[in-house]
């Protein structure tokens, strides 16, 4: 026991007023008075008891730093299944600690990021929580301070020439410190389809290459079939405004795209109003029920027929892992009309806390999301292509190995809707102007709205 520990001080505080009472009685009575025994028993008995409370503060930290808390929003059933490959490849090489899964249900982190905020500004973060690179890590973690840099494991684990380093220097990287670890890099601009349904309806896809004009023609033979084309499930908006971002990729392409994000397209320009013009054709063909569905119900729907395509990150190819659907036969996908020859980035990563309560744990943790094999185990289940461009491909199925072709040949950009390619705000007002635009289809508002958010957020105007 240090010489000044709590436990040290008080002993002596007993002690000294066990010495007091007995110096005062002993003025009055012999040493072995039964008030001299009785101060020996009371001492004995409070010393007991701080013995037990100061064993219980051990064992319970001991217990403590035997934990991990994980903090991500992936609860559907290929996020789920994902995230359960990355815990086993843990525990493998981390056997005595206890995982907890922190996990707040909702597609593209809607409800878990107010709640991670909440927790990180009352200085009570998790070990580790997902994040997207770029503004979303830069701006809402590495600027008020809470996380730590993890450039060592970078230098010690190698992985210096593993990952892209493009990606990481320009979104994961300030002042030279590297602030994350990607688990996986999805795929946003992707267009799903049953194949039996289109089949059944006459509809052939002429694989990798769809125009807007093939697709609305796809779309009208499935109205006229009494189909809802279009699969949304928008209980959480920002599924519709994944659908809008596909679209507008498809008209003003990679090079509008950085024109917008850097302030040399206005957000009226001609261009955008006319993607949100084939937003809003779109909004025709779509269920009904959407705005009752979460992204991944409205994938099963696409499944079982109800209905034909679904525009989505490849999160939805998680989907049709669990449900063992299969490649072509079952579903089939190509790229949003318009978008061959972009990728839209939406990489998954982790963070460590500033003053992680389980710091060793979560670098433990960081090291394994970061290593090839966890990488090879939770890609396929996941549907993103793994972050690290050293695994072995004949791992994954036919539509991994597309969208590694793709990432490693097409444009690459980084995706508003979740968070990377604009601040926080603009993120906001994109949502909101999209809820908005499903019920007023006001083109004019819609372009408005983005220029004065655009004026308002950091984003350049
Ligand atoms: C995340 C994915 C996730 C998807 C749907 C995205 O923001 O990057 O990992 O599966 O949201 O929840």
């Amino acid at each position: 026991m240090p010489s000044n520990s709590p436990l040290k001080v008080l002993v002596r505080s007993i002690r000294g007023w066990r010495n007091k009472v007995e110096h005062q009685t002993s003025r009055h009575r012999s040493r072995s008075s039964p008030g001299s025994v009785w101060c020996k028993k009371v001492e004995l008995g409070i010393l007991g008891l701080l013995f037990v409370l100061w064993l219980s503060t051990f064992t319970c930290r001991a217990a403590d730093e035997n934990k991990l808390e994980v903090f991500s929003w992936w609860t559907s059933g290929g996020e789920a299944a994902g995230l359960e490959a990355l815990f086993s490849a843990f525990k493998s090489q981390n056997p005595g600690v206890e995982i907890v899964n922190a996990s707040v249900a909702g597609g593209g982190g809607s409800a878990a990021r107010p709640v991670l905020q909440t927790r990180l500004a009352g200085r009570n973060p998790p070990d580790t929580w997902q994040t997207h690179p770029g503004l979303e890590l830069m701006d809402q973690y590495v600027a008020p301070g809470y996380c730590e840099p993890v450039t060592d494991l970078y230098k010690t684990n190698g992985w210096d020439n593993a990952f892209p380093k493009n990606l990481v220097a320009s979104m994961m990287t300030r002042d030279r410190k590297i602030y994350a670890v990607l688990a996986g890099v999805h795929r946003g601009n992707v267009l799903w389809y049953n194949t039996k349904l289109l089949e059944a309806n006459g509809i052939k896809i002429n694989f990798g290459k769809m125009t807007f004009d093939e697709f609305f023609a796809a779309c009208d033979k499935l109205k006229a079939a009494g189909i809802p084309a279009l699969g949304v499930g928008d209980s959480g908006i920002w599924a519709s405004a994944e659908l809008f971002e596909n679209t507008l990729l498809g008209v003003v392409g990679p090079q509008g795209w950085s024109k917008l994000f850097s302030g040399a397209m206005q957000w009226d320009d001609p261009q955008v109003k006319q993607a949100i013009k084939l937003f809003a054709k779109m909004l025709d063909y779509v269920n009904p029920d959407h705005s009752a569905l979460s992204w991944d119900q409205a994938i099963k729907a696409l499944m079982e027929g109800k209905v034909a395509f679904s525009s989505m990150g490849d999160w939805a190819d998680g989907e049709f892992v669990a449900a063992h659907e299969k490649e072509r036969e079952d579903f089939g996908w190509i790229n949003h009309p318009g978008t061959d020859g972009s990728f839209i980035v939406i990489a998954d990563g982790f963070t460590l806390a500033r003053n992680a309560p389980h710091k060793e744990a979560a670098l433990a943790w960081l090291k394994t999301v970061g290593s090839k094999e966890a990488q090879e185990a939770f890609s396929p289940l996941k549907g993103s292509i793994p972050a690290r461009t050293d695994v072995d491909r004949s791992k994954f199925d036919g539509y991994h190995q597309w969208s590694m072709d793709s990432f490693a040949k097409d444009q690459l950009v980084a995706s508003c809707v979740h968070g990377e390619a604009a601040p926080a705000a603009f993120q906001q007002v994109l949502n909101d102007v999209v809820t908005a635009f499903l019920v007023d289809k006001n083109v004019d508002n819609f372009a408005n709205t983005l220029v004065q958010a655009a004026r308002e957020s950091e984003l350049p105007k």
